[in-house]
Order: C-alpha cells, then sequence, then structure tokens
C-alpha cells in the first residue's frame, strides 16, 4: 500500500484582511468575519480529513496570511524550496514554516535574498509527477525555476501569468489525477497557451469559463478522483463526472476575500519522487548594456516594457547616471526568459534599440547553411533598418547593403570576411546566414535628450504632426531641403496620383526645376495623370483649372498612355516635342532618374512601368541608395515599399492625409522621421512658399 497522503494546514485564529496586495482584497480590509472563517475552514479540515492526513502549523499573530500555508514552500519528496515573498506583509511567514519544516526532518533549501518565490502558489506538480508547472509574471521570479529545476532534480515548464487577478499559478491552474488539468486559459498568455496544449492532451483539458474561474474553481484540492473547491458551475460539474471526477462544494467565500480559496488553505506535503525524472529547465539568461540619455529618451523604461510583454523577466544588474547634461548613462541588465524561442524575440527587439551583449559574454555569431536557393534557415536573423554588425571569428564586421526584413549572409573574401543583408529571395543554396541572437549588435546615435532645438532643423521623434503645426514643419523641411541641395546631397520623392488630383503637380515640377530632387520613385499613376495634364490640361477627365469634369475626359488618360506607348517612352515623347511640361517632362529635361513600379490596378501601362516587381524593387533599391532625405507624397502602396527598403540614418517625410497612413510610416522608431497630415497639393504649395522666401532672404543677405 502506498504512503498515505499529508496536507498541512494551518488554522484562521489570526486571519483577517488586513492589507492589499492582490486585486481581490481591494474594499475587503477588515470585512471577513472571523467567526465564519473558523466554521468554513473547519468544513474544509473536515473534509480533507477523510482523503488525507491533515497536520497542523501553528498560526502566528501578525501574519494573517499564513492561513494560506500553499505558499509555505514547495515539496518534493524529502526536499522542500521554502518560499520568498514578494510582499514584505508575507514575509514574516517564512521563518515560521522554515521551522516547521525542519522539524518534520525536510531538507530545506533557500533562494537567494530578493529572488521571490512563493511555493506551491506558484509551482503544481503534475499529478503523474512527470514534471513541475511553474509560474511567473505576479508574485515569483522566473530566475527562481532554475533552482528548482536544480534541487529538485524534474523538468520545470514555465507558465507566464497575465491577469492580476489571477496572480498564483494555483488560482487558475489545478493538475488532476491521470493527466487531466482545470484550467482558466485567459489567464495565461499565448507561448505558455501553447505550451500547456502540447504537454496535455485536448481529451484531458478543461477549461474553465471567467464565471468559474472568478469563483475560484480551479483553486480546488484534488485527491485520487476527488476534488474540493468552493463552488462550481452545473456545467463544470457535469464537464468532471464526465471524466470519472466527484466535486465537493464547501464555501470559502471568507478566504475569497484575501485571494484564496481550498488549494490556498493546503499543502500536499507528500509528493512521491519518480526515480526516472530528471532536471531539466528550458529558461535561459543573458546580460545586456544598454548605453545612452537612457532616462530622458525613455529607453530603459522601453526596454524594460519590452521584456515584459515579450514574456520575460529582468533584473537590473547596475545604472551609471551620466553626471553632466550632455553625458550618457549606462545600466546593465540581465535577462531571463522561460525559453530559447521567447529568448530570441526579446533579444532581436533589444538589439533593435541598440542593446549589446556585455563584453565578457560576446560570442561569434552563429551561422547555417541556407538550405536551399530563396530559403533561409528557420532561426535566421531578421534585419532590420538600423547599422549592424556582426562578431565573426572574434572580429566585429560591419553588414553591408543595411536594410530591414532581409538576412545576413557572411562570406570569406581575399580581402577578408565580409557580411551583407540579403533578401531571401537572393540567397544561393550554402550561402552562410547568421541564425539567432548572439554576436550581434546595432549601431545607434544616442537619441537625444532634446528632439526640438528651435534654431536648427530637426525632425520630431517619429512624431505625427497635427494641422496646427503643418506651417511650421514645413518651414523646417524647406530649410533642410534648401541645405541638402546646397551641399550637393541626394532628395528621393516617392509620389502617387493625388499629387496631381490636389494641384500638387506644378509645385513637384518646379522642385524637380530647382535641383532639390535627385530621383523621383512612383507608380503608373502618378506618370499617367501628369502627362494626361500636361497633354489635355485634364486630371482623369477632370479641368485642372476650372475644376469641371470635360465631356468625354474619362478617356484622356488612355489616350495618354495610347501616345507614350506611340513613341516607347516618356523621355522619347519629351525629346519629340509631345509632352511640353509637368513632372516628367522636367525629369527627362533635368537628366534626373525615375522609376515606375507596376501594380495590378495600372491602365496600359506605360511602356517605362516596370511590370516585373522584383526588378521594380531593385530598380528602387537603386535609386534609394546615398539618400540624404526621402519625401513621400501620398501613396501608401509605394512608401511603405519604400520605407521597407531604407536604412535608418535617411531622413524621412511621410504626406498623407490620413493620420493612420502617416503613423504607420513614420513609425520606424527611427528618430529621423516626421509625419505631416495634410492635403498633399496644400503641403507642395506650403513647401514652394517657403522655398522662395528663404531664397529670397539668401538673396537680400548677399546684396547687402
Ligand atoms: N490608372 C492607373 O493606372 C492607376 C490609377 C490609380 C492607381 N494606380 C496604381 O495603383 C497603385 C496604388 O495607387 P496609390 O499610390 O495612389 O494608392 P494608395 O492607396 O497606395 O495611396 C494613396 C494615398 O493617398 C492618400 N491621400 C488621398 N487623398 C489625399 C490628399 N488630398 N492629400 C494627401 N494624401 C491623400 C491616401 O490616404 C492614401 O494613403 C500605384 O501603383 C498606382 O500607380 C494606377
Amino acid at each position: 500500500m502506498s504512503a498515505p497522503i499529508r496536507i498541512l494546514m494551518c488554522s484562521p485564529d489570526h486571519y483577517d484582511v488586513d492589507y492589499v496586495i492582490n486585486p481581490w482584497m481591494e474594499g475587503n480590509i477588515h470585512k471577513s468575519s472571523r467567526d465564519r472563517a473558523a466554521e468554513q475552514w473547519d468544513k474544509l479540515h473536515f473534509i480533507l480529513k477523510d482523503l488525507a492526513a491533515v497536520d497542523l502549523v501553528k498560526p502566528q499573530l501578525g501574519v494573517p496570511d499564513m492561513v494560506f500555508t500553499a505558499n509555505a514552500g514547495l515539496v518534493l519528496g524529502n526536499n522542500v524550496v521554502l518560499s520568498r515573498f514578494y510582499h514584505k506583509e508575507r514575509q514574516g511567514e517564512e521563518p515560521f514554516f522554515k521551522a516547521w519544516f525542519e522539524q518534520q526532518g525536510y531538507t530545506v533549501f533557500e533562494l537567494p535574498k530578493d529572488l521571490p518565490f512563493e511555493g506551491a502558489g506558484d509551482a503544481l506538480l503534475d499529478r503523474e509527477g512527470r514534471w513541475l508547472w511553474a509560474g511567473y509574471g505576479f508574485r515569483s521570479e522566473l530566475d527562481s525555476h532554475p533552482y528548482l529545476a536544480k534541487w529538485l532534480d524534474i523538468e520545470v515548464l514555465s507558465l507566464r501569468l497575465m491577469d492580476d487577478r489571477f496572480y498564483h499559478l494555483d488560482t487558475c491552474f489545478c493538475p488532476l489525477a491521470d493527466g487531466y488539468l482545470l484550467y482558466y486559459p485567459p489567464a495565461f498568455d499565448a507561448y505558455s497557451n501553447r505550451l500547456i496544449e502540447m504537454r496535455v492532451p485536448e481529451a484531458k483539458r478543461i477549461a474553465v469559463a471567467e464565471t468559474d474561474a472568478v469563483n475560484f474553481a480551479c483553486n480546488a484540492v484534488n485527491v485520487d478522483r476527488t476534488i474540493v473547491m468552493n463552488q462550481a458551475s452545473d456545467d463544470l460539474k457535469q464537464r468532471l463526472a464526465n471524466v470519472g471526477f466527484e466535486i465537493i462544494e464547501t464555501p470559502l467565500t471568507e478566504f475569497l476575500k484575501a485571494g484564496g480559496a481550498a488549494k490556498c488553505l493546503t499543502l500536499r506535503v507528500t509528493e512521491p519522487v519518480q526515480a526516472e525524472v530528471h532536471a531539466a529547465a528550458t529558461v535561459e539568461s543573458r546580460v545586456i548594456q544598454l548605453q545612452g540619455h537612457l532616462l530622458d529618451s525613455g529607453i530603459v523604461n522601453r526596454a524594460l516594457d519590452l521584456i515584459i510583454e515579450g514574456g520575460g523577466s529582468f533584473q537590473v544588474l547596475n545604472f551609471n547616471l551620466g553626471e553632466q547634461r550632455q553625458s550618457t548613462s549606462s545600466a546593465e541588465v540581465k535577462v531571463t526568459a522561460p525559453s530559447r524561442d521567447v529568448m530570441e524575440a526579446i533579444m532581436s527587439q533589444l538589439i533593435e534599440m541598440g542593446a549589446v551583449a556585455l563584453p565578457q559574454e560576446v560570442s561569434d555569431c552563429t551561422l547555417e547553411i541556407a538550405p536551399k536557393a530563396g530559403v533561409a534557415p528557420d532561426d535566421f536573423y531578421v534585419t532590420t533598418i538600423y547599422p549592424t554588425e556582426i562578431l565573426v571569428k572574434n572580429q566585429w564586421v560591419r553588414v553591408q547593403n543595411q536594410r530591414m526584413d532581409g538576412a545576413i549572409v557572411v562570406s570569406e573574401t581575399p580581402n577578408g570576411l565580409t557580411a551583407r543583408c540579403s533578401l531571401l529571395r537572393d540567397l544561393a543554396e550554402g550561402d552562410r546566414v547568421v541564425v539567432g541572437t548572439i554576436g550581434i549588435r546595432t549601431v545607434r546615435k544616442p537619441e537625444s535628450r532634446n528632439p526640438q532645438p528651435t534654431q536648427e532643423f530637426s525632425f520630431m521623434g517619429a512624431g505625427v504632426s497635427s494641422e496646427r503645426r503643418v506651417e511650421l514643419v514645413v518651414e523646417q523641411i524647406a530649410w533642410e531641403l534648401r541645405k541638402i541641395r546646397d551641399q550637393g546631397g541626394k532628395v528621393v520623392v516617392t509620389a502617387g496620383p493625388v499629387v496631381i488630383h490636389t494641384g500638387g503637380g506644378e509645385h513637384l515640377s518646379h522642385l524637380i526645376r530647382e535641383g532639390y530632387v535627385q530621383a523621383l520613385l512612383g507608380g503608373n499613376a502618378i506618370a499617367v495623370h501628369d502627362i494626361e495634364q500636361s497633354m489635355m490640361g485634364t486630371s482623369l477627365g477632370m479641368d485642372m483649372k476650372r475644376g469641371v469634369s470635360v465631356r468625354g475626359g474619362h478617356r484622356h488618360h488612355l489616350k495618354a498612355i495610347n501616345t507614350v506607348r506611340r513613341y516607347g517612352s516618356i523621355a522619347e515623347a519629351v525629346h519629340q516635342g509631345v509632352i511640353t511640361g509637368g513632372i516628367f517632362y522636367e525629369c527627362v529635361q533635368k537628366n534626373i532618374p525615375f522609376s515606375l513600379a507596376g501594380s495590378i490596378r495600372d491602365d496600359g501601362p506605360l511602356p517605362d512601368t516596370q511590370m516585373d516587381l522584383i526588378q521594380a524593387q531593385s530598380d528602387y533599391a537603386r535609386l534609394i541608395e546615398g539618400a540624404d532625405m526621402i519625401l513621400m507624397l501620398s501613396s501608401m502602396l509605394h512608401s511603405i515599399g519604400v520605407g521597407n527598403m531604407t536604412p535608418a540614418g535617411v531622413k524621412m517625410v511621410c504626406v498623407d492625409i490620413n493620420p493612420a497612413v502617416v503613423t504607420k510610416l513614420s513609425d520606424r522608431g527611427s528618430v529621423e522621421s516626421v509625419g505631416v497630415v495634410t492635403d498633399v497639393g496644400l503641403f507642395l504649395s506650403l513647401l514652394i512658399q517657403q522655398l522662395s522666401r528663404l531664397t529670397s532672404r539668401y538673396e537680400a543677405a548677399v546684396v547687402r
């Protein structure tokens, strides 16, 4: 016969809601009745005595939550990992529980100070003893899980809690006999739910609805085929009965006021060790370093939020605050994640923010072979817009052709090692591709602590302007355009047909004529409508001067296309004197290269429109190279395409009437982009006015 099951309880002599450390306690301070609590506890005790031997630990004054013995520690065999309570209100319980375990002859393991872990409240053995489910997110730290694996010699599966009403794992998760599981899935993040689904077959998963979850149905004590709990709906009782469980309900409402019920009031202190089970923990930790104006620019907050939102946890190991206004700060942060996959997802975002591994922790990046042409190894590192370096043979190598959404290919050349960004489709079989996140860093300019100096042009950090601010922003853009032109820099414009419909065509033509534009990107439509306007004075059949539609005008754009097709190209039509003005006329006259990328909705198309989209992407990429600024004018399709292939460091101005488009385009997490929500025709006309003002000021200064 197997040894009897023993359960530890603590009578509620000193129980009360004395403080608030979880949402259930809110509004319940001193609202529980001690008599009713004693009566409910006695009933539970009575029921359990029938199912197991019940041991009692002496209640102590000043630690009212000691009644919740589940949080005393975690027992497996003769070993116990003692709790380290997160809240100081409960830390006073630790010595009493420690003394009890020692008196009973257990080997007591104690976690390092400041590493919270709340015992069997957050760590539940699979009832077959195959592994340990361990929760984190509110009370217990993920970093405690490797200790549990090592000391108890068992596989630990980490589950992240997301809903503060279910702050301990045992409030929403109850492993049952025969591999069944009673749980409330919305209390966990997506990764944890996947993990649960991988380990527990569907037929054995009993998911409860919110009404049962808030009645603490999962906070149940299971002994063989009996489950003791506060309350269950008829539906839940039926489902459990269908798979052979008997439910005993016993009201525990007074304890619910403190956020606990049947399971919280008990600790199973006999948990047999399975000889064939051994330690395994998938939890991983890495130390990263952040540098810059960490507080002013908010990088530290963003990095820590990102770790938590990504399903990890952190410990700030040190923080050196820059002493002067101009000096930068640095921080070392230990990042912990429940698995390699989660760690990689968090790390790739931290790398994008400029985080680097500590010098002593850095090792060469990992390379894997592309399995076939156009296909990267599964775990390939996805590139970002930021300048990137990789460590190969102990040497940092700058990645060439930086762009987002590519892979990094490393090659040996006679001149040494090289690394370049490659689109998936350009990978050759056998290419050596960087995988994972080790040995990779991005080189970031420290984010400014004062993003809007008044004298100098400065783009708002990924800001989107309101109408009120448009004029000011246009003034700054004009200033910058002028500066780039005078310094022989490069401005690329990407534009949609709305530029023509809103009367902006003449202004864009002016910019090209005056040398402010060095390359033009667009689609079939901008060229068709520009040429229609130049040849017939209409845009999509509307008279652009009078603003009325012209009889038969809807055919004008097709006639324009037909004419250009007859001449073979836009340039030829210009040379033959057929096109005598407009945006593309100016491009041809000034030798400004342009690329028109085709789309499914194109009429014609014009002979210049590149319908091979891979070729069109390459043409765009070639024209963007070396750009100092990109002006994106009312074309969501082409602007997003351009944004994806542009590295950080290039100033981007996105103009669109739709704030959502502007936000999407300017939200690159980069300080160099600005969004302007306005009519593109109005924007261009204001821009020309500002530029001519700058020119007159400049000429006046020269005359003086
Ligand atoms: N006849 C044709 O061949 C034809 C006609 C239209 C479009 N197209 C093609 O379809 C593709 C997509 O066209 P697209 O780039 O025009 O569409 P798009 O939807 O990608 O972008 C248009 C953008 O303009 C914005 N917008 C609308 N009115 C505005 C205003 N007054 N001021 C500022 N922004 C304004 C919209 O919010 C939108 O984001 C392109 O390749 C284009 O060449 C072809």
